[in-house]
């Protein structure tokens, strides 16, 4: 019936949460019935007073006036056995859990198909963003060759400060923690498991077939120095965190997250601070770029909001099952290893400065058929070591790696630095 309302449990009141019920409390569409917090306690920046508040979130998803199920706890536990136990309950679920539906996206699609409910996370891939629906319903006409993602504001802020200010990385995500755009504890991000998760949901998306997360090759951004970023300037590139995802030679899937060398003229190289980006090509519609705020209480809020207005309209449809049940596919994909990948790669040495160094990499490099770009020495540090830093063309990264062996077992290596793919 049109005048009746949804009613909507929540678990979680966080930054998300927060905003998600800012957004909700006053439209009469809706009746917020049960609300779950890890901690009754906690002060907040939403009154949450005129709500039934509860620490039990099981007891939100069996509770049978509730029609949507909203998770912004984030996390696998308890999130996950409360979306479960919901579903089983008949309800449908409004998620921004981008763990959640990486890990456990196939399971839980299922478990929903058999129990006719719908499960919408626009929020959980590039906060406000529509870029969940633009993949499920507006790019249906196309086959999609590549999907390639600034989606991880933290990283994305970092690298933007270390180029601006000539800051190391450590003294970047100093300031990144500071100005709250990193957690104290920044492992998820800076190592690329955000990513990973993401890029996951994406290529699922977007090749219609699952992958396992944990098979996803993952490098962080810490090694990367200020001279890493402007060397790569110098070269024509700038150096972005990039969830890739593409489909190999054969039925494999190419998925991987790495920070990346991009091309100056490519859209996703001038995308800067914590903002996100996702570029993805298509058979039809070409190239186009999706832009904005990928995290924050009021974008990601935006999100959920609306995947739960779309649910409110679409489950009083008679008929609302058949157009309106996107699903994450059972079939799991495998992963192209990251050795049989192709890139042109920036590698910056340690050497000894003496005669013949140079030469000497070269060699290595043509030992195993790896074709040079440039190569250039970048003076000579107080130990009388040289920095020497070189491009290469596309090629196998086995070959690289086969060379690098090489070359570390040459006398006048001091290191191998840091090993960064460039986008081709
Ligand atoms: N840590 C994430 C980011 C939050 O920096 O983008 C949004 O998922």
């Amino acid at each position: 019936m049109a005048s009746e309302k949804t009613r909507l449990g929540i678990v979680g009141v966080g930054t998300v949460g927060t905003g998600v019920i800012q957004l909700l409390e006053d439209d009469p569409r809706f009746e917020i019935c049960r609300i779950a917090v890890k901690d009754a306690t906690r002060s907040r920046e939403v009154d949450l007073s005129r709500f039934e508040v509860t620490t039990d979130a099981l007891s939100v998803a069996t509770d049978p006036r509730i029609d949507i199920l909203v998770e912004v706890a984030g996390g696998i536990n308890p999130a996950l056995e409360v979306v479960r136990q919901a579903i089983s309950c008949g309800k449908h679920i409004v998620t921004a859990n981008k763990e959640m539906i990486a890990k456990h996206g196939p399971e839980l699609f299922a478990l929903a198909a058999e129990r006719q409910v719908t499960i919408l996370f626009e929020a959980a891939v590039g906060g406000g963003i529509p870029l969940i629906s633009t993949l499920q319903r507006g790019l249906l006409a196309n086959r999609i060759s590549r999907v390639a993602g600034i989606v991880n504001g933290t990283t994305n802020y970092i690298l933007t400060r270390m180029e601006r200010e000539h800051l190391g990385f450590g003294q970047a995500l100093t300031e990144a923690q500071a100005a709250g755009y990193a957690e104290a504890d920044p492992t998820d991000d800076v190592e690329g498991r955000d990513v990973a998760y993401k890029i996951a949901i994406l290529s699922s998306l977007a090749f219609q077939s699952s992958v396992e997360v944990e098979e996803i090759y993952r490098q962080g951004i810490t090694r990367i120095t200020d001279l890493d970023i402007r060397l790569s300037a110098e070269f024509g590139y700038r150096i972005k965190m990039i969830g890739l995802a593409q489909p190999g030679d054969d039925t494999r899937l190419d998925v991987r997250v790495h920070p990346t060398l991009i091309p100056l003229g490519h859209p996703l190289a001038g995308v800067d601070g914590v903002n996100n980006a996702i570029f993805i090509k298509g058979s039809a519609v070409g190239e186009i770029m999706l832009f904005g705020p990928g995290a924050g209480r009021l974008p990601t809020a935006s999100a959920v909001v609306g995947d739960i207005i779309n649910l409110a309209s679409a489950i009083r449809l008679p008929d609302f099952a058949s157009y309106f049940q996107p699903t994450i596919a059972p079939h799991a994909a495998r992963i192209l290893p990251i050795d049989e990948t192709e890139n042109g790669y920036y590698i910056r040495f340690q050497t000894m400065d003496v005669p013949g160094v140079i030469g000497s990499l070269g060699t290595a490099f043509g030992n195993h058929g790896v074709s040079l770009h440039s190569v250039t020495q970048k003076g000579v540090a107080a130990d009388g070591s040289a920095t020497i830093i070189l491009l290469t063309h596309r090629v196998r990264e086995r070959q690289v790696q086969a060379a690098l062996e090489e070359i570390r077992q040459q006398a006048t290596t001091r290191e191998i630095g840091v090993v960064l793919r460039v986008l081709i």
